[in-house]
């Protein structure tokens, strides 16, 4: 038998309100609990053999043909070729743990995870910045257009600034240790290109200034350990006045967060999901008991108090 590995990708927040677009964070519940996906991989069968289980599978193409991994595994492949890389078939099993269309990169866990997969079982001959690119590619493909607010903090964890230059896609920020991320999925889908399409092409000079101004705030703050500055700065101007209207509850959710204490509460990339951060554990496990009785809308939903994910992607050989 070939070599086998595992691969675990985690679940990511973009945008925290303050950064639409170049800002992501990689998250890890704080229980412990698994909030990201998993893949195993092994040499053998035909082509691209794909298995899917897990507790969102049933939410996912039922031809394995049309899975996202089972095209990453194919794009893989393809670039491998057209470096002379010799390509091995593969039998891979995704355990799909993340809800599609969440705001919580759950479509960048299995690109993630599926290019490392891929580039683990054929020799690990793809280079960071070529992981990298054919994770922009394919999330590109899902979402409509390449950002990288969830694919660079799963693969790379932690804080992630999205940079977009050739050869440097982001840059880690340093965030607040003692900061808690409660997050809620409401159990409802949300598209990210559905998502977009509702905000206005054009910002005003005035929406322009203010974003970059509390962006330029929140990653000064970030560097100089200003919690108190990079709280101030969290606020969205670009987004959530037109998607607010897509989550019910959201506005209450707000203020439950403000009646706790929260640092900030927003959407978690273009939602459905929500995020409110904390700095006590208490309010943070408040904040969480508050969602899971009135956000959550069905049994596809829950809540997790998290810290960043300060490792992102990872491959362990069996
Ligand atoms: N930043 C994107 C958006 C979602 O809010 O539309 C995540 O890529």
């Amino acid at each position: 038998m070939g070599q086998r590995f595992s691969v675990y990708a985690p679940a990511s927040s973009a945008n925290l309100s303050v950064g639409f677009d170049l800002l992501g964070l990689a998250l890890r519940p704080v229980d412990g609990s698994v909030l990201g996906d998993e893949i195993l991989i092994e040499q053998g069968g035909s082509g691209c053999e794909l298995m899917v289980e897990g507790r969102y599978a049933g939410l996912l193409p039922p031809d394995p043909a049309d899975n996202i991994v089972h095209e990453a595994y194919g794009l893989c492949a393809e670039f491998l070729g057209a470096k002379c890389e010799p390509v091995v078939p593969a039998r891979i099993t995704l355990r799909k743990n993340l809800p599609v269309c969440s705001g919580l990169g759950s479509s960048a866990a299995s690109v993630v995870a599926a290019v490392l997969a891929a580039d683990a079982v054929n020799g690990s001959k793809l280079s960071r910045a070529e992981q990298m690119t054919l994770m922009g590619q394919l999330e590109g493909k899902i979402s409509g257009s390449i950002h990288y607010d969830n694919v660079a903090p799963c693969f790379l964890g932690g804080l992630q600034l999205i940079l977009g230059l050739d050869g440097r896609v982001s840059e880690r920020l340093p965030f607040f240790s003692d900061w808690l991320i409660v997050v809620c999925f409401p159990g409802i889908k949300i598209s990210t290109a559905k998502a977009r399409e509702i905000l206005p092409r054009e910002y005003p000079r005035a929406t322009a200034i203010t974003y970059a101004r509390q962006l330029a705030a929140f990653v000064h703050a970030c560097h100089a350990g200003d919690e108190a500055l990079a709280a101030a700065s969290i606020s969205d101007v670009i987004a959530e006045p037109y998607r607010e209207i897509l989550i019910p509850g959201f506005a209450e959710a707000k203020r439950a967060g403000a009646r706790l204490g929260a640092v900030a509460t927003g959407i978690s990339g273009s939602g459905s999901s929500i995020f409110s951060i904390f700095r006590n554990a208490e309010a943070a496990q408040e904040m969480k008991r508050c969602l899971e009785r009135d956000f959550i809308a069905n049994e596809d939903g829950f809540c997790h108090v998290c810290g960043p994910d300060e490792q992102g992607a990872r491959v362990t050989p069996l």
